[in-house]
């Protein structure tokens, strides 16, 4: 009976489907409502399942929550108590690699997969929302989300991607400029709790304004450098702003700056309220009296960047550098426009204050 059932159904739509119109974004399948088991009183439906995003791209800073939008529904209207079954995957970026699932859903039965278990649910705000809410953001979480609704005998998806919104700072050593190759850019980024930038996470940096002369390894290994006030003395004046490119380079032999990324808004920086000035071993110190660490590189501009630290006092870093944020650029507190001034890697003795670092969880 049940085998002769969808044969029929099958059978309908090939004949429907040869005459019925086309749509990009939806399918028909036919729903059967078999009132007593008898054919001779089956109806028959064509219904079609929409699935929708308003938003088919999400940003959020690492260490936040996000939702993934993703809602279905059918025409002609269907009852909302109908259980369709809501599948979530996850793709890299760019594209190539393997579709990993984050989770499956019926009604409200679900479960989660790998990283993702325990930190994912369905928002179900309203029926027909099957849109995915990831807690405590991860460094590997962004990529393009699945979304699948299955119900009957087909499937309908759409795509949401997720990037992190972050800050792009240009780091040099305190050996001095040019002075890294690639391993070493990349650690060094990683001690100052962000990674090295991708050429699209520069780029946005570069559309925001970054301008910076030196040329900095980024994830691809490539060395390049924003220019957004085309200059002599930084590759010609006659040249167009952009991102310049010195191309591949090789990973141990060639020696530049880095340009690294940082999303994080776990934690809080915060400038040491102290009756004095300290050397960099006494300001370290007094951070870890405090109930902190002395802050990062990477922390101090995630602070300026989400948060809006806005201190004119130069402090001391873990790195050794001295720096301070400016969200409004004044008198006395740098160049006019706002920005993490820096003011190098002075000697360890000298007297300066000191941003701290805590996390709260
Ligand atoms: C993320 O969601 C969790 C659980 O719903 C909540 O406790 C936490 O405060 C949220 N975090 C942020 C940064 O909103
Ligand atoms: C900082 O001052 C302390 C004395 O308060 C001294 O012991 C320490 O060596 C100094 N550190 C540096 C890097 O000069």
């Amino acid at each position: 009976m049940w085998i002769l059932r969808h044969l029929l159904v099958f059978l309908m739509h090939l004949l429907l489907g040869s005459f019925a119109e086309r749509f990009s974004n939806g399918y028909y399948y036919q729903d059967i409502v078999n009132g007593n088991d008898n054919y001779g009183e089956m109806y028959y439906h064509r219904i079609r399942l929409y699935v929708e995003s308003p938003q088919t791209l999400v940003s959020a800073v690492q260490g936040s929550n996000a939702t993934l939008p993703c809602y279905y529904r059918y025409e002609p209207k269907l009852s909302p108590t109908r259980r369709a079954r809501v599948k979530w995957f996850w793709l890299p970026i760019n594209g190539d690699g393997q579709e990993r699932d984050v989770m499956v859903a019926i009604g409200a039965h679900y479960r989660s997969y790998g990283d993702f278990k325990g930190r994912v649910r369905l928002r179900r705000g309203a029926p027909g929302d099957a849109s995915l809410v990831i807690n405590m953001l991860q460094s590997d979480d962004t990529g393009r989300y699945r979304c699948e609704i299955i119900d009957g005998l087909e499937d309908e998806s759409i795509t949401v991607q997720l990037n992190f919104r972050g800050v792009v700072f240009p780091y040099y050593s305190h050996r001095g400029r040019y002075l890294m190759n690639f391993h070493e850019a990349e650690e060094a980024c990683k001690n100052q709790d962000s990674h090295l930038a991708t050429f699209e996470q520069l780029f946005a940096a570069w559309e925001e304004g970054l301008d910076w002369c030196n040329a900095g390894w980024l994830a691809d290994g490539t060395a390049q450098y924003p220019v957004s006030v085309p200059r002599e003395a930084c590759g010609g004046s006659d040249l167009a702003p952009g991102v310049r490119s010195f191309g591949f380079r090789d990973k141990s032999l060639d020696q530049f700056d880095a340009f690294c990324f940082t999303s994080s808004i776990r934690g809080e920086v915060y400038f040491l309220q102290h009756p004095i000035k300290l050397n960099f071993t006494e300001a370290a110190e007094a951070c870890h009296n405090d109930g902190g660490h002395i802050a990062k590189v990477g922390q101090l501009y995630a602070a300026w960047r989400f948060v809006g630290l806005d201190q004119c006092d130069a402090g001391w870093l873990a790195d050794g550098s001295v720096r301070y944020p400016i969200i409004k650029p004044r008198m006395n507190c740098g160049p006019s426009e706002p920005g993490v001034r820096s003011f190098g890697f002075p000697p360890k003795h000298l007297k300066h204050g000191v941003y701290c670092y805590k996390v709260h969880w």
